[in-house]
Order: structure tokens, then sequence, then C-alpha cells
């Protein structure tokens, strides 16, 4: 053990005093002299580059950072920070990357939970694609052609602008980047009326291994079918996605309501499992579980909250949730009626009365943040949710979300996008641990504690394989070091991730980038040569 210990110091030592100056200080000016090579003279390419020695560099790393886990002075840091401002500069750095052998990161709006967009042990050059952020809608066809770094706020508001009655169907928290939110799958409060934001994708632009702008045609429907859902990290840069816009009608009603063990949240928590996935497909009701404490009456217990947003008025509601979910002892009171974008407002918890253009604000506030996901496709028995909530008390802080599927989602074929986790499913299930203490003991307390509730619910959940979000990133479940072991490491998370779709995923990255460029620490690996 001591003499592991030793070698791994050592050779972390020689990897820092040796390599860095011997090797990476020429790579790293001949991939500046790569990119003035390959642009002209009056696009200023140099001017998007940050190196660590520049003092805007720090900034320009932490604007995207979402998560403080990975905002620290020993996390890793890229070599160069490449910030383009069209879709040139994005071919230019993949043609320099490729040639002076360097990793690229890809980074959009930053939200991934692992960091991995801007984070490696491996060194690598960080693209930054925050300025790439048009947004261009139009009504007439329903469609719209939104760039990778616009926020998915910002297409609600230009949507918005344009019409009251259409929507797109994504994810709820409006600084999430369109970028990776989209080819990840993508899923919001639309998913039982309309699917994933993938299964609204018409057409994108990716750059591939070559440098290429291809479009749907020319890039073919195998690798299309790849990117909605297979994250598309793995085969190129997309620079811009076409959506189909949705209709939603001028009136929607929400309503959050609250329900401790005191008020029975374990009988309507079970008897929901039962109606989740059969429920009319205009309603979407995401279910809460949360630990408190207390501390007035120095008790803990659970609060399940459920929020809602349903494609009509209250009254249709009120007579759906009394037929199908009376459990609950839903009132009128509780229904707030009000426009699809005041929705958006309440489900990103805004208060009351703001305006829409508070969907503009680039910048949230952040914490430490862990993410697990499994997949319910049975109820669990009254007594085995009990015990849930027991432990979950037990632990204190981890809170369980459960997103409820059915609807559209059931009548979409497991192999029609990369995302297989369709009919069958009830919930999707998110752990979640939120927690603003620095430090490493608080790290590892907090990240514990996810760990242990995900091993106490394995009876509960999804087997062969134990399935998983690939936007609740993950590297629990399998991480890739791109060594001999690349496709069996990637076969440990891909078929958590994609289930059969995996080997799909292989073939398409076999074709399109069989030396595996495009690698990260949960890409999909090509079959070796
Ligand atoms: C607060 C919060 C709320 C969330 N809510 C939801 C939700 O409601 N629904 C949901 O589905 N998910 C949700 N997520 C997860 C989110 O969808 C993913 O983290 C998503 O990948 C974020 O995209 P991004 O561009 O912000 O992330 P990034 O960190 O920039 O990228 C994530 C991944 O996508 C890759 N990528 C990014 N841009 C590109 C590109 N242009 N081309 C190719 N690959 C690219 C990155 O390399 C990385 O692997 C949430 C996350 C957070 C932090
Ligand atoms: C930092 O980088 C930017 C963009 O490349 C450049 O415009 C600026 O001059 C650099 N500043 C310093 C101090 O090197
Ligand atoms: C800083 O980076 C520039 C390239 O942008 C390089 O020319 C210069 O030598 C670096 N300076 C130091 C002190 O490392
Ligand atoms: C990262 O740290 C800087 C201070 O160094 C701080 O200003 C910024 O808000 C932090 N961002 C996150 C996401 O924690
Ligand atoms: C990166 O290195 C750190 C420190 O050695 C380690 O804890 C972590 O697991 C590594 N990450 C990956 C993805 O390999
Ligand atoms: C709608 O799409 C058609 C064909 O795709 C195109 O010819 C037409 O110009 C578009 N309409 C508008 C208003 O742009
Ligand atoms: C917002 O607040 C106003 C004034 O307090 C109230 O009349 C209105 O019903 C509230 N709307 C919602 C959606 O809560
Ligand atoms: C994780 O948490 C459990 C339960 O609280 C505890 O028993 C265990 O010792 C912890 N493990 C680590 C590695 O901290």
């Amino acid at each position: 053990m001591e003499n592991s210990l030793f070698l791994t110091f050592s050779s972390f030592l020689f990897v820092i005093h040796f390599v860095p100056l011997a090797a990476s200080t020429p790579s790293y000016l001949s991939f500046l002299q790569c990119l003035s090579k390959h642009s002209h003279p009056s696009d200023h390419i140099l001017s998007r580059v940050y190196t660590p020695n520049n003092s805007s560099y720090k900034s320009v790393l932490q604007h995207y950072i979402r998560n403080q886990r990975f905002n620290r002075s020993t996390t890793p840091k890229p070599d160069i920070i490449f910030t383009p401002l069209q879709e040139s500069h994005v071919q230019v750095a993949v043609t320099c990357c490729r040639k002076t052998d360097k990793y690229l990161k890809i980074r959009s709006g930053g939200h991934d939970y692992e960091g991995i967009s801007y984070v490696s042990n491996i060194s690598f050059v960080l693209l930054d694609m925050s300025n790439l952020r048009s947004i261009d809608v139009d009504i007439q066809n329903e469609t719209a052609w939104v760039q990778a770094g616009a926020l998915l706020g910002e297409l609600y508001y230009r949507i918005w602008e344009k019409s009251k009655v259409h929507a797109f169907p994504a994810g709820v928290c409006p600084t999430v980047g369109v970028g990776g939110h989209i080819t990840g799958g993508g899923y919001g409060n639309l998913l039982r009326k309309y699917g994933l934001s993938v299964d609204n994708l018409i057409d994108a632009h990716i750059v591939d291994v070559h440098g290429r702008i291809l479009n749907r045609g020319s890039m073919g429907e195998d690798l299309f079918w790849a990117i909605r859902g297979g994250c598309g990290a793995s085969f190129g840069v997309i620079s811009a996605y076409k959506l189909r816009l949705v209709k939603v009608p001028d009136v929607v009603t929400v309503f959050r309501v609250v329900r401790t063990l005191e008020e029975t949240a374990i009988d309507i928590v079970y008897w929901w499992q039962f109606i989740a996935e059969k429920i009319d497909s205009n309603l979407f009701i995401r279910l809460a579980l949360k630990p408190i404490d207390e501390k007035q009456k120095g008790t803990k217990t659970i609060t399940a909250t459920f929020v809602a947003l349903f494609l009509g008025d209250s009254r249709e509601l009120l007579s759906i949730m009394d037929r199908d979910f009376p459990q609950l002892g839903l009132h009128i009171e509780d229904c707030k009626e009000m426009s699809w974008i005041e929705s958006e407002l309440f489900w990103a918890s805004f208060p009351n009365g703001t305006l829409p253009d508070a969907l503009l604000n680039r910048k949230p506030g952040a914490k430490f943040l862990k993410r697990k996901s499994d997949y319910l496709q049975k109820p669990i028995p009254k007594d085995k949710l009990k015990s849930i909530f027991d432990k979950m008390i037990e632990l204190g802080d981890t809170e369980l979300v459960f997103n409820q599927y059915g609807g559209r989602m059931s009548e979409i074929p497991e192999w029609e996008t990369p995302f297989p986790h369709r009919a069958g499913n009830i919930f999707k299930i998110q752990y979640a641990a939120n927690w603003g203490k620095e430090g490493k003991e608080a790290e590892n307390f907090y990240i514990n504690q996810t760990r242990v509730l995900y091993n106490y619910m394995t009876p509960f959940v999804s087997k062969s394989p134990r399935c998983a979000y690939l936007n609740y990133r993950d590297l629990d479940i399998g991480v890739n070091h791109n060594g001999n072991n690349r496709y069996i490491e990637g076969r440990v998370y891909g078929l958590k991730y994609f289930k059969d779709n995996f080997n799909k995923l292989v073939k398409v990255k076999t074709l399109v980038d069989p030396d595996n460029f495009f690698w990260n620490e949960q890409s999909i690996p090509p079959l070796a040569a």
C-alpha cells in the first residue's frame, strides 16, 4: 500500500516536472500556429484564445462552471480555451486539435453534472460554444434554428416573443445549455404530450472529425440518429439544431402541493405509482421526496411535493384528478391558470409576478451538486416505500425526484432514437444532493449518501441493465480511459444509458470517428480497427 502510494506520487512528480516543459509547450505553440495558418488574418482568430497566463483565462473558464465541485484550484484546467464566434472557427479548432494531437472538450451551457465538458485528467483544449447563440424562430413553419451556445430560457423567450401558443419540449431550468441538453435527450414538463427534445429535432449542423460542416442530408440518417440522444460529443461538435415547435393552449394550469408523512404521504405516493403512466397525457406531475428537519418539533419527516403542468384549464384538470387521482385531494384553490411562459417561470421557481425577461439571465447561483438516476418499472409495495422513507430520514440530505413517464413517451419505440427508456417505465428517479459547504469532507459525506440510497434502491428499480439517463451524468456507473479496454469500459455505462442502442452507436462511431478523436470520460467507443 505505502509502496504503491509512493510510486504514484513519484510518477506524479515526473509528469508535472518533465512532460509539460518537454512536450506540451511546443505542441501548444504549434496549436496556435495552426489556428493562424488555417484562418483568414481578418478573423483575428488568436483573439479567441485564452492561455493560463492570460488575465481573462480564469473568468472565461469559470463563466460556465455550474457545479462548485469543479471550481477549485485543484480542479484540472484546460491548456487552452478557445471561444469561437462562427462555425468556421469550430472547423479550425477541430482541424488543429487533430493535427497537434490535443484532446478537445466541448462546452455549451456547462451544466454537465460531472463537469466533463470542462474537466479532465488528460490535458485538453476547451472549446467554449457560448458565443454561438443565435436563435431564429419561424412561427409560420413552426420551426426554429438555435445555435448550441443558446440557453433554454433564451429559446423559450424568443419563441414567446413571436407566439404565445408555441413552445419547445425541453428542460425546466432556464440556464441549461441547448448544446448538451438536446443531444443528451432533453426532457421537461411537456414530455408526456410531445416526448423529448430529440423527438422534435428535424435537422442539425455538426462539425465532424475532418472539419466539415454537415447537415442532416450530408451527415446521413445514421449519424443524425446517433446525435439524437447518444451525445454529440462522441461524434463531432454540434453547432446548431433545427427544432419542431409544438402547440400549447392559451391557458395552462399549474399546482404545487405538499404532503407530509402525517398527511398520509406514503399512501398518496403509493397510489401515484399505479396511475402515473396512464393518466391524461396533457398532465405532467413531478414528485419530489425531501427529508426535512422539523427543528421546532425536534422531529424529522419527509415531504412529498407534487408539481404539475396541465395543458388545459383548472376545471378540466380538477375533473381528471378527482376521477383518477383522488388520493392527492387537489382543490380548485391549489390550481393556478396562466400562460405557458408564466408556467415556465413558475416551474423554474421564480416568484409570482416575475417577468419573462428573467429567462434571459445567463448566470445562476451555483452549489455543490451530485446526481444519480434510475428507472422504476414496477410499483414499490407500501411497506417498502415506508422503509425507503425511513432510510432517507436516516441519511438526511438526499432527495428523490420522480419524473412521470407514459403518454407520448410510451408510443415511441425504444430504437427510434438512442434514448431507450420508453414504454414500461413509470418514473425516472433522480437522486439529488445539493450542498454549500466547501471541502472534501463535506463532498465525501454528501456523495456517499447518494450512493448509499442508490444501493438501497437496487431491489426496486430496473435491472440488467440498471438503466440511467445520460443527461444526469454519473461517473459512478463507469469511466472510459481510452486505453486498450475502451470498448469494454464503454459497454459498462453504454448499456445503462442506451440499452441495445449502444451497439448501433458503436457502429456509427466506428464509421465516423474510428480513431476516437472525440473521446470523453463517457463517450461511445469505436471498435478496434
Ligand atoms: C440545474 C440543472 C437542471 C437540469 N434540468 C434538466 C432537465 O430539466 N431536463 C434534462 O433533460 N436535463 C436537465 N439537466 C441536465 C442537462 O440537460 C445536462 O447537464 C446537459 O448536458 C446540459 O447541457 P449543457 O450544454 O448546459 O452542458 P455542457 O456541460 O456544456 O455539456 C454537457 C455534455 O454535452 C457535450 N456537449 C455540449 N455542447 C456540445 C456540442 N455543441 N456538441 C457536441 N457535444 C456537446 C459536452 O461535451 C458534455 O459531454 C439539468 C442540469 C442542471 C445542472
Ligand atoms: C488575453 O487573451 C485575449 C484573447 O486572446 C487577448 O485579446 C488579450 O490581449 C490577452 N491578454 C493578455 C494579458 O495576454
Ligand atoms: C503567455 O502565452 C503567450 C501565448 O499567448 C506566450 O507567447 C507567452 O510566452 C506566455 N507567457 C508566459 C509568461 O508564459
Ligand atoms: C467559482 O469561483 C469563483 C471565485 O473564484 C466565484 O466567483 C464563482 O461564483 C464560482 N462559481 C461557481 C459555479 O461556484
Ligand atoms: C481523475 O483523477 C482524480 C485524482 O487522481 C481521481 O480521483 C478521479 O477519479 C479521476 N477521474 C477520472 C474520470 O478518471
Ligand atoms: C417555410 O418552409 C418552406 C420550405 O421548407 C420555405 O420555402 C419557406 O420559405 C418557409 N417559410 C418561411 C416563412 O420562412
Ligand atoms: C400572483 O399574485 C397576485 C397578487 O398577489 C395574485 O392575484 C395572483 O393570483 C398570483 N398569481 C399566481 C399565479 O399565484
Ligand atoms: C457512507 O454512509 C454510510 C451511512 O451513513 C456509512 O455507514 C458509511 O460509513 C459511509 N461510507 C463512507 C465511505 O463514508
